[in-house]
């Protein structure tokens, strides 16, 4: 008998490896893994492009205007990985930018972005067969998944590990209490949004991957997905 398909949410903390962690399952059991992070700085993207983003405040009523224009998709590069496109462009690269990453708080936090990037997500899920990962999936997106992980780490273990990977970049000037600050800062803006704030599910798993290896955490979840498809 074939296994069924299932939808498997993944929400948690900023820098807690949740996308690693998701890509590396999806791929194991061939599932589509969507990143709907991606779909919020695609969003951003559109945003500063256009000029409607000026200090900290966005432009509602012009953003509301375009949104029926901005779409998003999800294609795979010759590499195997997924790039976002915005638009009939391939904008992988400039979403993951710090112009991008310093606006995208103030983007996803307005009720009718989330509401057209949910009903995208939803839609995208509609066959399940896919991983999803962000701040909402489990409460908001997929409140019916049957397999929904919250991921977290000490803020001072994920500040280690962005820190290493901003010097592995060759970044030399950001100091590691700089890299704290802001992690406690995007874990308060998530947290306390008036829209769909980040909280783990009632019928969520908590992984605190604080003192895991990747490897660790990627069996552990295994398992716990051969659970549900077994059953
Ligand atoms: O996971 P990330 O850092 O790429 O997410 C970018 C931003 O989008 C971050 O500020 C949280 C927000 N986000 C959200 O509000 N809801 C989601 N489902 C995914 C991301």
């Amino acid at each position: 008998m074939a296994q069924k398909r299932i939808t498997v949410a993944i929400d948690g903390h900023s820098s807690c490896g949740k996308s690693t962690m998701a890509k590396a399952l999806a791929k194991r059991i061939g599932y589509a893994y969507i990143d709907t992070g991606a779909m919020y700085r695609a969003v951003t993207l559109y945003c500063l492009e256009k000029g409607m983003i000026d200090g900290d405040k966005v432009n509602k009523p012009r953003l509301r205007r375009h949104m029926p224009k901005i779409e998003i998709s999800f294609k795979v590069n010759e590499e195997g990985k997924s790039d976002t496109w915005l638009n009939g462009k391939n904008v992988e690269k400039e979403i993951r930018g710090m112009e991008v990453s310093n606006k995208v708080s103030l983007v996803s936090a307005i009720g009718f972005v989330r509401k057209a990037m949910v009903e995208q997500q939803q839609a995208m899920g509609r066959n399940k067969g896919i991983v999803m990962d962000g701040r909402d999936i489990g409460t908001v997106v997929f409140p019916d998944a049957e397999l929904k992980i919250f991921i977290t780490a000490t803020p001072e273990v994920r500040a280690e590990r962005r820190y290493k990977e901003l010097q592995s970049k060759g970044d030399t000037t950001t100091t590691f209490e700089e890299v704290l600050a802001n992690v406690l800062e995007r874990d308060r803006i998530d947290t306390t949004r008036k829209e769909s704030p980040l909280r783990q599910a009632d019928d969520a798993l908590l992984l605190d991957n604080s003192n895991l290896t990747i490897e660790q955490q990627d069996e552990w979840l295994y398992k716990e997905f051969l659970m549900r498809v077994k059953s």
